[in-house]
């Protein structure tokens, strides 16, 4: 990541703009520019809309010059119940959290790669290091988002572009308002706290919080039989 002298990025992008974590972590880097994307926001961005990701893509470069940092931040939670039985809805998760991620990940890398530097950081979820019978739809969007951002990440080694993959747990944002409290829940300061350290330090991947990289690793390997009938 290029920084000044006081540590911090000349520009940061959020896709998904309006999201809690992602605006933590433009908070948490201040660099000297922030630049919001998403519905609503300064620049209009839909990550469903995949054809116009070029597009907005080349015009914040055209308009600000080298990204340092872009965040994919945007994502659905979807509503499990509805989504297991209903195709439509199923699918749309997926457009949002995977397709849309595919295709502005792409975009992004290969602005990045062009420059010669800057980081990628995606959003992804301990919901699909291991995904469960309790949230599969989303857990599986993000299981296939995190499994592309570290492909990625490999391919642009030695390129100067970087992909940091962050792996929150439960986070109290507007997506989980409506959630009980899950066992290590955290904040959005949290996960942009656990970011900027795995930027500055060149982490290709993080936890938030970090004690989820030890729940996780055993949690991926216990046998299917005794996985259903944990509590998660
Ligand atoms: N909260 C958690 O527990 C948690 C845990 C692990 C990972 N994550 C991931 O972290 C990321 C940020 O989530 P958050 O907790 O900050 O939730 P959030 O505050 O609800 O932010 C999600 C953002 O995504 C945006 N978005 C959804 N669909 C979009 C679309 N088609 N085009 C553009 N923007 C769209 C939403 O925009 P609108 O404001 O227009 O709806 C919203 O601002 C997500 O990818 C989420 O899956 C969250």
């Amino acid at each position: 990541m290029v920084t000044d002298a006081l540590g911090r990025p000349g520009t940061v992008l959020v896709l998904g703009g309006r999201s809690d974590i992602g605006l933590a972590i433009a908070q948490a880097l201040s660099p000297r520019t922030t630049l919001l994307a998403g519905r609503g926001c300064p620049i209009e961005f839909d990550a469903d809309d995949v054809s116009s990701h070029q597009g907005v893509i080349d015009a914040v470069v055209a308009e600000h010059g080298d990204l340092d940092v872009v965040v994919l931040a945007f994502g659905v939670l979807g509503d499990q119940a509805v989504d297991e039985v209903d195709p439509s809805r199923a699918v749309a998760v997926m457009r949002t959290n995977l397709l849309g991620g595919v295709s502005a990940a792409t975009v992004v890398a290969n602005q990045l790669r062009a420059q010669g530097h800057g980081s990628l950081v995606v959003l992804s979820s301990v919901a699909g290091e291991r995904v469960r019978r309790s949230n599969y739809v989303y857990g599986a969007s993000k299981a296939g988002l995190d499994g592309f951002a570290l492909g990625l990440g490999e391919t642009l080694r030695g390129s100067g572009a970087k992909v940091l993959v962050v792996r929150p747990g439960f986070v109290h944002t507007k997506m989980t308002q409506a959630l009980p409290k899950a066992p290590l829940a955290t904040t959005p300061e949290k996960v942009a706290e656990v970011t900027r350290k795995g930027l500055a330090s060149g982490a290709e991947v993080v936890w938030a919080p970090g004690a989820l990289r030890f729940v996780m690793s055993v949690l991926r390997h216990v046998p299917r039989g005794l996985f259903r009938r944990l509590p998660v």
